[in-house]
């Protein structure tokens, strides 16, 4: 028995989560593997309901469970609260409660969505299929930040961006060990021309370099990356970078793709127990209307039965259901094209779940 936080959060959320859990269903039954679910509170809905972004209850039960299912958190009713007590500011005590420092977020066309993805056929080429490894549980989003009033008027605000050696290398093993299991190639992304922080990372990690010879190592600073994902995507394999470069950079990744709808991700620390939640936000402009995508959360569902339950062959399973249904010519709105058939989450999921049976 594996058992499963949920935390379904805000805006779409809740939805997106139902459909990830129908098709964990569906192969809990299929491969006679009993799971069990535990709802719990965190981000917008937990301030409402308990006065606070996270709740030890739900840090409890998630460190006490095998995985943990995430949807989304935050949206316009809480955006008015002091940092520390937004929605996102329980999204990132998760992070740091279960040590999740290791974030890997795949950015895989579907062929099928080729004439979806924001770029031209001749620069997306065969295929892209590129790992993000972000860290997750330092530099600026958990730096020391501030904000002071200024005596002649005015304030003044900072956030700091710090890692410490085996912060790096703790993420960097990653990085390496991924790219081992991959196309060999390993793009190490900072802004060491300008940051102390990054210049820490380069160090370090092309030191470790040296005991990874089967895998081509280069660095490139983030700007350059930026402009190279939309130029030459297919040049990337494994990308490892810090917090907020990986931060962003997946969001820029997921349009190669077709839609922010598409990319899923892993939470990883040094123990089995993942956090599993899509790279997108609580979009509460669509929130309840059943148009959301589901498949960035039914692929991090997927890679929870890779990651956390070695259920390798369950997760191809579920991306090859993914993919059937994409064939079958279903999509939900973020990823329509002219001639293919209009489907909400419920349906989507339906059809999704239906290709595992
Ligand atoms: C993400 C999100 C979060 C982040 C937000 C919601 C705090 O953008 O998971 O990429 O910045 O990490
Ligand atoms: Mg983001």
């Amino acid at each position: 028995m594996k058992k499963i936080a949920v935390i379904k959060g805000d805006g779409i959320g809740p939805e997106i989560v139902l459909g990830a859990i129908k098709v964990l269903d569906v192969v809990s039954k299929k491969y006679d593997f009993p799971l069990q679910y535990t709802d719990v509170l965190m981000g917008g809905i937990a301030i409402d309901n308990t006065g606070v972004p996270l709740p030890q209850e739900t840090i409890d039960i998630c460190k006490n469970s095998d995985a943990v299912l995430l949807g989304s958190v935050g949206g316009p009713k809480w955006d008015k609260l002091p940092g520390n007590s937004r929605p996102e500011a329980g999204l990132l005590g998760i992070r740091k409660g279960l040590e999740v420092f290791a974030n890997l977020r795949p950015a895989i066309l579907f062929p099928q969505l080729k004439e979806a993805s924001a770029l031209k056929p001749e620069i997306l080429k065969d295929n892209i299929n590129i790992m993000v490894i972000r860290e997750l549980t330092g530099g600026i989003y958990f730096g020391e930040r501030s904000r002071v009033n200024l005596v002649g008027g005015g304030q003044k605000a900072w956030d700091t961006m710090a890692y410490s050696t085996y912060e790096i290398e703790r993420i960097a093993h990653v990085g390496f060990e991924t790219a081992m299991k991959r196309n060999k190639k390993l793009t190490l992304v900072d802004k060491a021309n300008v940051l102390e922080s990054s210049r820490l990372w380069r160090e370090i990690v092309t030191k470790m370099a040296t005991n990874y010879p089967d895998v081509t190592f280069e660095v490139q600073l983030v700007d350059s990356c930026a402009m190279q994902l939309i130029r030459n995507p297919s040049s990337f394999d494994t990308i490892l970078t810090e917090n907020m470069f990986g931060d962003i950079l997946s969001d820029e990744a997921s349009m190669l793709t077709g839609s922010l709808g598409m990319l899923p991700s892993a939470s990883l620390g040094n123990s089995k127990l993942g956090i599993y939640e899509p790279i997108h936000g609580s979009a509460p402009d669509i929130a309840g209307k059943d148009i959301a995508n589901p498949i960035a959360t039914i692929m991090s569902a997927s890679m929870m039965l890779r990651y956390s339950f070695d259920m390798e062959k369950a997760a191809l399973d579920v991306e090859a259901a993914v993919s059937k249904v994409l064939d079958k010519k279903y999509r939900t709105i973020d990823i329509m094209q002219p001639g293919m058939k209009s489907v909400g989450t419920i349906e989507m999921s339906n059809l999704i779940a239906n290709e595992i049976k």
